[in-house]
């Protein structure tokens, strides 16, 4: 029996992926690709919806399983979109891959995910750092599909470098857009940088949002989350209504290996979005 078949037999199970098909690769940087992805069951791409935040695990055959987060815009039915670094087996494996090869998926997963019915009417600071803006993608380009649904939108972004900036061709639509504020910072200018120099964190005090009106997402390397906390509460943004989507080693995504635990909580089951006052008390979670 095939690899299909014994898929299509076992069905019930929330370990077997759906098979699906890498229509798409876009280069994005030299360590990043985005992979558009169909399912190839018209059933199951129809009932697949997600949230911002969300995210999938993706499986190589005959190779494993690992989690991405997905980037695209939730109202899009038809496909979703996965930014994946290469920095492991499963994703060198990807990166490795051609338009049109079969994969797994299942999800998507996490309880947790960006509020954006909650942050209607209301102003959007965005802070990544890094890779940390992948996820965040999708709430993006979902509050910019509803823009007239929000108030403000700022999105404040910090890279290495000007080559490790991800989605240049979309960031340079926003900026011509003009209803979304962009601050962009790196740590290593070239000579050809015009923008901000050092870490995004230094951005966070000009940002003049009031405080009661504000909702924030926040997404980077763990290093990056203290500082930017420390800078959003001097600001006196409320703990609330700060978001913060939290990495952590997963590999079930369903919570029963618990290989992805944070004090009492499971990353995959309940975030992997969580507000800072849901976390500000468990030890190792900022
Ligand atoms: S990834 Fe297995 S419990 Fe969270």
């Amino acid at each position: 029996m095939g690899f299909e078949e014994k898929v299509k037999k076992n069905k019930n199970t929330i370990y077997v992926p759906d098979i699906a098909r890498i229509t798409r690769i876009e280069y994005l940087s030299p360590t990043e690709k985005v992979f558009k992805i169909v399912f190839d069951d018209e059933e199951i791409k129809n009932k697949f919806e997600f949230k911002p935040g969300q995210f999938v695990e993706l499986t190589v055959f005959g190779l494993g399983e690992a989690p991405f987060s997905i980037v695209s815009n939730p109202t899009n039915k038809d496909f979703f979109k996965l930014c994946i670094r290469n920095v492991g087996n499963i994703s060198s494996a990807l990166h490795r891959m051609v338009e049109g090869t079969k994969i797994g998926i299942r999800g998507p997963f996490g309880n947790g995910y960006f509020p954006c019915q909650k942050m209607k009417n209301h102003n959007v600071l965005l802070i990544a750092g890094g890779l940390g803006i992948a996820p965040l993608m999708s709430l993006i380009r979902y509050i910019l599909h509803y823009r007239e649904d929000y108030k403000e939108i700022m999105v404040v972004y910090g890279a290495v470098n000007p080559g490790s900036i991800l989605f240049k061709n979309e960031i340079q639509y926003w900026s011509n857009r003009g209803d979304i504020s962009l601050c962009l910072s790196v740590d290593n200018p070239d000579n050809k940088w015009t923008g901000e120099i050092g870490v995004c964190t230094k951005l966070i005090p000009r940002v003049d949002f009031p405080s009661n009106d504000t909702y924030i997402t926040v997404c980077g390397p763990p290093i990056m989350y203290r500082y930017v906390i420390d800078e959003l509460e001097k600001k006196k943004f409320k703990p609330e209504n700060i978001y913060l989507s939290l990495e952590r080693r997963m590999e079930c995504g369903v919570g029963k290996c618990n290989h992805c635990h944070i004090g009492d909580k499971l990353v995959c089951v309940d975030g992997p979005v969580f507000n800072l006052w849901e976390i500000r008390n468990l030890k190792e979670a900022l």
